[in-house]
């Protein structure tokens, strides 16, 4: 994969961020989610490449842009997947909280999990803990693990969960064992990442969360050496039967970093509002400035690409 794209795609987040963050706190999720698709979407057709949606905005019948299986690319090049999620943190940007971001991971075909959109059970962590962790054990015993690899205490760790009550007995665990518990609202992708991040304070991520947002955080999470395993949740029958649909007849199986994002990966993110990970989009008299990461797993290189954008310059904005 020329690693030339991935500074095309960082175009593409950067225009999704732009453009939803203009919705930031208005209240209005769809409208903020919809500027975001739109934006990428259109952005999506100026790069060199022959790319099929597997991680997009739903089923073909749900989802008018950006869909699963969708062609996206000016049609030339390789022949790459991508996962992609235009507005991570919808109720993020429609109440102006931290860490909503626009994002999207790449690889040459057939190396992307195609999840269904359901829940995954996901434990991430950074790589100094990387190969020690297993999902199907207790998180005291992982948090054991952790600290041993980190060479300190239970204690001196901290948890990111998100806040929901299926997550009761989870917390109750973490608490008992002794670990800290920073606890968010939505945005489960940055918080993944920012257990590779040795100043986010972040150690592990434990929880149910999106299926979809499991294997763009496994991507990242490839390029800068951490660790990810994730359980699909289906919700219904429904659920596990697109899930088989899709080639994925156990649904009990635990899937590794690897099996949700193999061979050469690209990620690239930018911030929408700001956050531990990413700054959001600032508007300025003459345009907006960005701050986006764009990574390769082949190289280990992560990037921080600040950009000032001249509207009277750029007439896609
Ligand atoms: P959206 O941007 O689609 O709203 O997702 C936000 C998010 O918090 C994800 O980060 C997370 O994986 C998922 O929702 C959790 O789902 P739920 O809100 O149903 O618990």
């Amino acid at each position: 994969m020329n690693r030339n794209l991935a500074l095309e795609f960082v175009r593409v987040t950067e225009m999704a961020a732009i453009a939803s963050a203009r919705l930031m706190g208005r209240g209005d999720e769809k409208a903020a989610d919809q500027a975001a698709v739109d934006a990428m979407r259109s952005m999506l057709d100026s790069v060199e490449c022959s790319a099929t949606v597997v991680i997009g905005e739903g089923e073909r019948d749900e989802a008018p842009m950006l869909y699963i299986g969708e062609k996206v690319g000016a049609g030339e090049g390789p022949d790459l997947e991508i996962a992609l999620d235009p507005l991570e943190g919808t109720t993020i940007c429609a109440r102006g909280s931290q860490n909503a971001i626009s994002v999207m991971a790449i690889a040459e075909k057939g190396n992307l999990l195609h999840a269904p959109d359901t829940y995954m059970n996901k434990i991430a962590v950074g790589p100094e803990a990387r190969g020690l962790v297993d999902i199907n054990l207790s998180p005291t015993e992982n948090l054991k693990r952790i600290a041993d690899a980190k060479n300190c205490r239970i204690q001196d760790l901290t948890a990111i969960v998100l806040d929901r009550p299926r997550h009761e007995g989870l917390i109750q665990e973490i608490r008992d064992a002794g670990a800290r518990i920073y606890l968010i609202g939505d945005g489960d992708v940055s918080a993944a990442i920012a257990t590779a991040n040795p100043n986010s304070g972040i150690d592990v991520l434990f929880g149910i969360g999106g299926a979809p947002e499991g294997v763009i955080a496994a991507a990242a999470l490839r390029c800068v050496g951490g660790d990810f395993q994730g359980v699909l949740k289906p919700r219904n029958n429904e659920e596990i039967e697109r899930a088989a649909k899709m080639g994925i007849d156990d649904i009990n199986k635990v899937f590794t970093i690897e099996e949700l994002a193999n061979g050469n990966v690209m990620f690239c993110a930018t911030g929408v509002t700001d956050g531990s990970f990413l700054e959001g989009v600032r508007f300025k008299s003459w345009g907006a400035t960005t701050h986006s990461i764009v990574m390769r797993s082949e190289s280990g290189t992560i990037r921080h690409i600040r950009a000032e954008h001249h509207f009277d310059r750029k007439p896609r904005y």
